[in-house]
């Protein structure tokens, strides 16, 4: 039985998981990137995890794709520290309910660093965060983000892995 954790890890987040749970589970762990769909026959059971971006959980679209006849386990990593309402969101953003029926969703709690963040993206960032601070009445969404761009939170933590390890292992 040939069974394999990939990953997709832009700040390290998902990559400490992924090696956490590929160790506890005995398996082979991979980046997406190094992983050819040709190999996909090759294995029982697979987990692919990721980040998510603007609500979006990085390749996803490659994954739903090259899965849509395997269920794997998916599993989802970003900022929030376990809000079931923002679970939700990223399950709503990402899947549709059949996808949701056919896979099996986990979700793991990173962290958000805004200082790491480079480029483009940085550049659009901080104009965005000009914008709000100079609004007088901000909505709880724009105050959460000004708070995190100023606090660094990492909740990656080894305890998470729990319920992910224990499917893995029963199926
Ligand atoms: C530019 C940027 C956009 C992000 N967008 C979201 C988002 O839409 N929703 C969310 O919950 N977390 C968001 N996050 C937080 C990341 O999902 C979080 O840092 C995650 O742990 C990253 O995992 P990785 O390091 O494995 O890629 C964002 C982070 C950055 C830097």
């Amino acid at each position: 039985m040939k069974n394999i954790v990939l990953y997709k890890s832009k700040y390290g987040h998902t990559f400490q998981y992924a090696t956490w749970i590929a160790e506890d589970l005995g398996w082979e762990i991979r980046d997406l990137s190094k992983f050819k769909k040709a190999e996909i026959k090759d294995y029982d059971t697979i987990i692919f995890g990721s980040g998510v971006y603007m609500g979006k959980m990085n390749k996803i679209k490659k994954v739903l794709e090259w899965f849509k006849d395997k269920p794997i386990i998916i599993v989802a990593c970003a900022g929030n520290n376990n809000v079931e309402e923002d679970i939700t969101d990223i399950k709503n953003n990402n899947f549709s309910e059949e996808q949701l029926a056919f896979h099996t969703f986990f979700y793991l709690p990173g962290g958000v660093d805004f200082s790491k963040v480079k480029g483009i993206i940085k550049m659009m960032l901080n104009v965005f965060i000009k914008i709000v601070e100079r609004k007088k009445k901000k909505t709880e969404d724009e105050e959460a983000i000004l708070d995190s761009y100023y606090h660094p939170t990492n909740y990656v933590d080894k305890k998470h892995i729990g319920a992910i390890v224990s499917y893995a292992e029963k199926i």
